[in-house]
């Protein structure tokens, strides 16, 4: 099995050359310094963590940040020119060099003796893999993680496109049925009338075009795992049906005059508020209760716009291969502006903006130019309300423009004040005061 490599460089040109010298021997991604941690902590939660971090040595990485990388098993290795390539990884606490230009034999030599870690453990497809920064991430890791290994149902929530299916997925590839079937019915896509038969399936005769027995999609889901989506839309009988499934793991196909039993851990999602739902009659008050043992909440991308700038590293490298182009990334601009937008449609829509923008630039960074957003709009400013004095909305607006201008400096400036006071072209010590005033953290723009 291939080694897992992910080089940090600040030029993902790197990975292209090293990817090359080692060939089938690895598997090469690349990761700036900024997400190379969160990088690790993903691979290695979704199940294929990296054996070998290869680290630019220029500048001279510091050995808490070196040890941090380590902290998931994988080799730090470092690439290093100068005149005492070795000194400089010993002070870093680095556990090996490769001298720099690279030579071929060195570096296949250097990593290659790093033992295959996780060889025998189920690899997820590389798409499975949820991105996040923040404590949101952290902690919806943790809570898969709890309930990964054991049946519980687990009801997800959030709006379209916020990764729903994706974390069904994730639970059913860390769970013990993770070699069994993963089963997908969207209750909202099939016509009321054959979701019955889809579900549960029929007996030969059990209606007019019923010539052969049928088995349904929860029997294909056995021993695995059978994720409902849009369960908000389940008919009130079918809802009676599962209900039955999820209290004693029968059923019984139409037509049949006996019970089956199946074995399956039941996913659901929903974007629709099934509390009120069930205030309004359209869903089962016994079955909510039911389906809401393991709530997981995925809040929308607006919410989080601190992910922003690694889910575009991530579906940059996800489409760089299947376009076959060579694009590293997108400028700062570019970024910028992705990160200024809402997004209505959540991970998926800025998933298609990015892919969209690749297949129209051609590298090595996607310009602002060819990020195709509606303009970043000034909603916060225009909700007038005048039934409210005149004072008291101006200076909301105000202060959400600035909140909003310099969340975005920072970010692009890494909390650096000088210098974002220099691109801002305002006196450091007003936009210190500024800062304060809004209660911003620097530290939290910091590079690691
Ligand atoms: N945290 C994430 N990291 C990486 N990719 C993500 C993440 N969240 C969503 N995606 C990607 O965004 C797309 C939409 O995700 P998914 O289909 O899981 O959303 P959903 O909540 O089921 O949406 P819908 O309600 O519209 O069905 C997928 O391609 C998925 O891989
Ligand atoms: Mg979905």
């Amino acid at each position: 099995m291939a080694v897992r490599v992910l080089v940090v460089d600040k030029l993902a040109a790197t990975r292209d050359g090293v990817a090359e010298i080692l060939g089938e021997r690895a598997e090469v991604e690349w990761a700036s310094r900024e997400v190379a941690v969160a990088q690790l902590r993903i691979a290695s939660n979704s199940g294929s963590p990296f054996d070998v971090v290869l680290l630019e040595g220029e500048p001279p990485p510091a050995a808490p940040y070196v040890q941090s990388l380590a902290t998931g098993g994988a080799r730090v290795i470092l690439l290093a020119g100068g005149s005492d390539p070795i000194g400089l990884a010993q002070k870093c606490g680095a556990a090996d060099v490769v001298g720099r230009p690279i030579v071929a034999s060195e570096l296949i030599f250097r990593v290659a003796r790093a033992p295959v870690a996780g060889a025998d453990k189920r690899r997820p497809r590389k798409s499975d893999v949820l991105i996040g920064s923040g404590t949101w991430i952290k902690e919806l890791y943790d809570r898969i993680a709890m309930v990964a290994a054991t049946d519980v149902t687990v009801a997800i929530f959030g709006e379209s496109g916020t990764g729903k299916e994706l974390v069904a997925r994730t639970i059913h590839n860390s769970s013990p049925r993770h070699d069994a079937p993963f089963v997908v019915v969207n209750c909202a896509a099939i016509p009321e009338n054959l979701l019955e038969d889809e579900l549960f399936g029929h007996v030969r005769g059990a209606f007019t075009d019923a010539s052969r027995d049928r088995e349904g999609l929860l029997a294909a889901a056995h021993t695995g795992t059978l994720f409902l989506d849009e369960i908000g839309e389940l008919p009130l009988p079918l809802q009676a049906k599962l209900l039955r499934v999820l209290q004693s793991q029968e059923f019984r196909r139409i037509g049949d005059d006996h019970d089956r039993r199946v074995d399956v851990r039941i996913v659901t999602a929903t974007n629709r508020d099934l509390e009120q739902l069930v205030e309004r009659g359209g869903f089962r008050q016994d079955l909510y209760y039911r389906i809401n043992v393991f709530p997981l909440h995925l809040p929308p991308l607006r919410e989080r716009p601190e992910d922003i700038a690694m889910l575009v590293h991530h579906f940059v490298q996800k489409y760089r291969a299947r376009l076959g182009k060579v694009i590293d990334g997108v400028t700062p601009a570019a970024l910028a502006r992705l990160s200024a937008y809402e997004y209505p449609g959540n991970v998926r829509e800025l998933e298609n903006k990015i892919h969209q923008a690749m297949v129209i630039a051609n590298g090595p960074l996607v310009e602002e130019s060819e990020v195709s957003l509606p303009r970043a709009s000034p909603a916060p400013m225009l909700r007038i309300d005048t039934a409210r004095p005149f004072r008291d909305v101006k200076q909301e607006a105000i202060d959400a423009f600035e909140r909003g201008y310099l969340t975005e400096l920072l970010r692009l400036h890494h909390g650096n004040l000088a210098q974002a006071a220099r691109a801002a072209g305002m006196d450091r010590k007003n936009l210190w005061a500024l800062v304060e005033r809004h209660g911003l953290d620097r530290d939290q723009f910091k590079k690691p």
